[in-house]
């Protein structure tokens, strides 16, 4: 529907009237005057709304823009353990779901979360209760002892659903529409008969516009849901003077002229006050927004100051809508196939806001989008075939596309729509070559084509200086380099369901998804653990799951959650370490490494070191088990086992995944791109020292050696492209406490690990093959079996000896 502008009053509806007319004159819920002729064409836009997408608005006052660069830093922190991060979580920033082109848009089917909820056999609708009182998020990791490392799911949970992430570039303009602009389109009966209707969805009196199902009207609101949801920081709400201060009336509905009244002809909005009703009803039953969270991780709660959170709302609302490129010949035509075939019967170009016309392409209202996009999750008002017409602005650079991500291509967005969006689908899909090309290109000049990358970084992105962190380890040629460029690309090149990701099970969608710490090629944070888990026989041996040892994090099956099976006994994160310099530890000799080992402790120093023997009778050197021998083999291993993808048989090569089970024709990737992605690996230089300060350096190297930490952390090993610095001799050592379970693999036991290289360590937190130390201290604490002199020489050191050793490791 476009508007709405025969308004009937069944009498019915009469005594909600009378509520809603009290609720009206509490003041709880402000409403705007009569119909006010609405643009629906693509006029012109209000000035100083549009930057470049992750820039604040052009209007942004000196203050606003202090403000903003401190959000921006709180979007970006990394909260530690210390910090309150969990008990458990999903991920450890804010902006690690909203990076894409820039902080605060969308993030690859990497971040996708699930959301789950129950169907009692009564027909009643329960959200799920995993995170807790505020809804349905699964958390997916947890560190607190006694507890499963993947918390349980509720096995009474029949739906579930997963969540890509929504860019919020504009949202301080959505907020500040008035509810009128939005109720103004909807028509839930489609008295105009043009076969779509479109619902407001509500939330605490207003009209809800955010999220997928526009279940939420407050940007404080969408805040610190997240910050508790997923990633177990706990917050209280904003106080009145605070919100007082926020760039736009967050509180609902928006600060306009139209919020000052009561609506002339209240009659209008009759049809949805019994709605508003049974969603004051059904938020009664949930917490209040404006309630203090707790967790039990120990840290005091709350653990984010109200400062932070007023710092992070005010910048989501200073972010600007995404530049809307000057008009073209060929977009013009497009535009006009877009309104003809009723693309904008829901992407309504323009609505109207306090400063003017803003480009949203979007109705902000909830539409029926058929069985196949319906997810079964009821928020709000919404039903489980229902979602809000996703804004189009800034479309070309924040795929992949639809509330779960599923689409990686905008055609396939525009496929998926069913239901009320069938016609102009089924239109769409008619058009011959030429007039789609026009659409698509209307759609892409709607923003982000000039920052839209396949990965997070432009591929063009010049190589980094030789022997910088990203960079290559030597001076390229001018065909190696774009040999490198082509890796990297591939690297951080995100692949969609269509093109094969998922097995049907997957981790990331990307190599970088998870090697991206402090630059492309590095370590990650903890939110993209893997993780790994097993069962236990009775005689207490390692039994391999069903699935395998890799308890997946995301999958393409939809209403699955992903669960391990139930006699799960073991869990064990494995957390991303960098791959700087990778290419020179692949050119230590397997002779080299061997001779270091001493699996009988011939020396009686109390450490042994074992070579991990893998593929019968080839040197592991590679994962925290040492259970990979070669780059060109682990490269195999990720797309198999990180990304869920196929690739070629290669002679020679065990690694690798030959065939799943996706429906997408095997092999998804040839055998050139795990070729490019080895070549670029290769040339990664190794990370770079940093000196702060060199007499405490060099006094902590000699301490590293007294008190026989080098013993495994062998400084430098010789290879065929000169010494490698690695601090490690990359055997297997026994370092888990007695009694520790984990996974076996290999020639590894459950307690035995690869002494971990410590290069790189000043940039490589959080630490250990759990990536459960926040600090270098804290991972030396956890050393045992084979260590325990080496760590009790270093609990006895002096404060100085500490410190010095510490600032040694640091500068690694
Ligand atoms: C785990 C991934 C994840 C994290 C972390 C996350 N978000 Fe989101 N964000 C999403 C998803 C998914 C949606 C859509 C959710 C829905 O509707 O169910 C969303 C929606 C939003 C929206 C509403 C946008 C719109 O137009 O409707 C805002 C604003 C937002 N997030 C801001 C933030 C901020 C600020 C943080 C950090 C405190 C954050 N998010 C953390 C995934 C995430
Ligand atoms: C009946 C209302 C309706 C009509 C008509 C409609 N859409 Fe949509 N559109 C939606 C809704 C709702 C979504 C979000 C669906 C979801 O999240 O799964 C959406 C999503 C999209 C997306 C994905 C956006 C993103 O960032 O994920 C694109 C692209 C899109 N529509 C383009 C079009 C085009 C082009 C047309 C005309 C052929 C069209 N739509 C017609 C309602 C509609
Ligand atoms: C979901 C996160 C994730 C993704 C995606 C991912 N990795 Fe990793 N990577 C890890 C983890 C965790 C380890 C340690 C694995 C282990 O030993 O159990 C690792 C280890 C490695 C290693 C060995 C590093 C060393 O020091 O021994 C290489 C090489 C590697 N990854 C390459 C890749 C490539 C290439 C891709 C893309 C095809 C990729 N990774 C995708 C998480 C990831
Ligand atoms: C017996 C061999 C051995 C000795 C001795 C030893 N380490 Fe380790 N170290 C390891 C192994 C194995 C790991 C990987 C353990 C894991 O993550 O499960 C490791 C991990 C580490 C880590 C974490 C690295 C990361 O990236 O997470 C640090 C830091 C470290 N060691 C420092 C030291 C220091 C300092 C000493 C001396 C006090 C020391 N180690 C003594 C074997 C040893």
């Amino acid at each position: 529907m476009r508007r709405q502008s025969q308004h009937v009053t069944p009498a019915t509806e009469r005594l909600a009237l009378r509520v809603f007319l009290a609720l009206a004159a509490t003041g709880l819920w402000a409403c705007g005057p009569a119909d006010e002729p609405n643009a629906t064409d693509h006029g012109p836009i209000a000035e100083g709304v549009m930057a470049k997408m992750g820039d604040p608005i052009p209007t942004a006052s000196a203050e606003q823009l202090a403000t903003f660069a401190r959000g921006l830093k709180v979007a970006k922190h990394r909260f530690t353990r210390a910090e309150g991060l969990g008990p458990a979580f999903n991920i450890t920033f804010c902006a690690g779901c909203h990076e894409k082109p820039a902080i605060g848009g969308s993030a690859g089917l990497y971040r996708n979360f699930f959301l789950a909820a129950k169907r009692l056999p009564d027909g009643a609708y329960l959200p799920a209760t995993s995170a807790g009182k505020s809804g349905g998020v699964i958390r997916m990791y947890d560190y607190a002892p006694g507890r499963p490392s993947r918390p349980e799911v509720d096995p009474a949970i029949n739906i579930v659903a997963q969540r890509n992430a929504i860019p919020f570039f504009g949202v301080g303009l959505l907020a500040a529409l008035s509810n009128d602009e939005i109720l103004e389109r909807a028509d839930p009966e489609d008295r105009d008969g043009d076969g779509i209707s479109g619902r407001a969805n509500w939330d605490r009196g207003f009209v809800g516009r955010f999220g997928r199902k526009a279940q939420t009207v407050s940007i404080e609101g969408f805040i610190r849901g997240p910050l508790f949801n997923h990633l177990g920081i706990t917050t209280t709400p904003l106080t009145d003077e605070l919100r007082a201060k926020l760039p736009v009336d967050s509180s609902g509905g928006g600060k306009t002229s139209a919020d000052a009244g009561i609506d002339a002809d209240p009659l209008r909005r009759a049809a949805t006050i019994r709605a508003a009703l049974a969603d004051l009803r059904a938020n009664a039953q949930a917490a209040a927004p404006d309630e203090p969270n707790s967790d039990d991780d120990g840290v005091p709660d709350p653990e984010m100051s109200i400062q932070d959170l007023f710092d992070l709302v005010s910048y989501a609302m200073l972010l600007a809508a995404p530049q809307i490129e000057p008009e073209t010949e060929q977009s013009a035509r497009g535009r006009k196939i877009f309104d003809q075939i009723g693309c904008d019967g829901c992407h309504t170009p323009r609505l109207k806001g306090p400063r003017g016309l803003l480009p949203v392409y979007s109705d902000l209202l909830l539409h029926d989008m058929g069985p196949d996009l319906a997810d079964g999750l009821e928020q709000g008002l919404a039903k489980g075939n229902e979602f809000r017409t996703q804004p189009l602005w800034g479309i070309a650079a924040v795929g992949p596309y639809l509330h779960d991500g599923r689409a990686g291509t905008l055609r396939e967005a525009i496929l998926a729509h069913g239901g009320e969006g069938q016609r102009a689908r089924d239109k769409a899909a008619a058009l011959d070559d030429a007039a789609y090309a026009d659409l698509e290109d209307f759609l892409l000049s709607l923003g982000g084509r000039d920052q839209a990358s396949p990965g997070l970084i432009p591929p063009e992105t010049p190589i980094g200086a030789v022997g910088s962190a990203g960079g290559p380890v030597r001076e390229l040629d001018a065909q190696e380099q774009s040999a490198f460029l082509a890796g990297r690309e591939e690297f951080d090149r995100e692949r969609s369901y269509g093109v094969g990701a998922g097995s049907p099970r997957m981790n990331g969608d990307s190599c970088r998804a998870c090697h991206f710490e402090p630059a492309i090629g590095g370590s990650g944070p903890r939110g993209v653990n893997v993780m790994r888990h097993g069962l236990l026989g009775t005689d207490g041996g390692f039994v391999v799951p069903a699935i395998g040892t890799i308890l997946h994090k995301s999958t393409r099956l939809r209403g699955s959650t992903n669960s391990p099976q139930k006699e799960t006994a073991i869990f064990e994160h494995r957390q991303t370490p960098h791959l700087f310099g990778l290419g020179l530890i692949d050119a230590i000799a397997a002779e080299t490494i061997a001779a270091g080992a001493d699996p009988e402790d011939a020396d009686g120093d109390g450490i042994r070191g074992r070579v991990s023997w893998v593929d019968g009778g080839r040197v592991g050197r590679f994962g925290w088990k040492a259970q990979v021998p070669s780059i060109v083999e682990f490269v195999r291993d990720g797309i198999a086992m990180e990304l869920g993808m196929t690739l070629p048989f290669v002679p020679g090569l065990t690694f690798g995944l030959l065939q799943d089970d996706d429906g997408v024709a095997d092999p998804e990737l040839e055998t050139v791109v795990a070729d490019r992605i080895a070549f670029y690996l290769q040339e990664l230089a190794p990370p770079p020292r940093t000196s702060t300060d060199p007499t405490a350096e060099a006094a902590g190297e000699k301490v590293f050696t007294e008190i026989g930490c080098a013993g495994c952390h062998t400084p430098s090993l010789p290879s065929a492209r000169g010494p490698v610095g690695l601090y490690s001799d990359l055997l297997l050592h026994t370092i888990l406490p007695e009694g520790s379970v984990g996974i076996e693999e290999a020639s590894a036991g459950m307690r035995d690990f690869r002494t971990a290289p410590l290069w790189g360590l000043g940039h490589s937190q959080p630490y250990w093959h759990t990536g459960e130390a926040d600090t270098i201290e804290q991972a030396i604490e956890l050393h045992d079996g084979e260590a325990m002199k080496s760590r009790e020489s270093y609990t006895a050191l002096s404060d100085d000896k500490r410190q010095q050793l510490l600032a040694f490791l640091r500068s690694l």
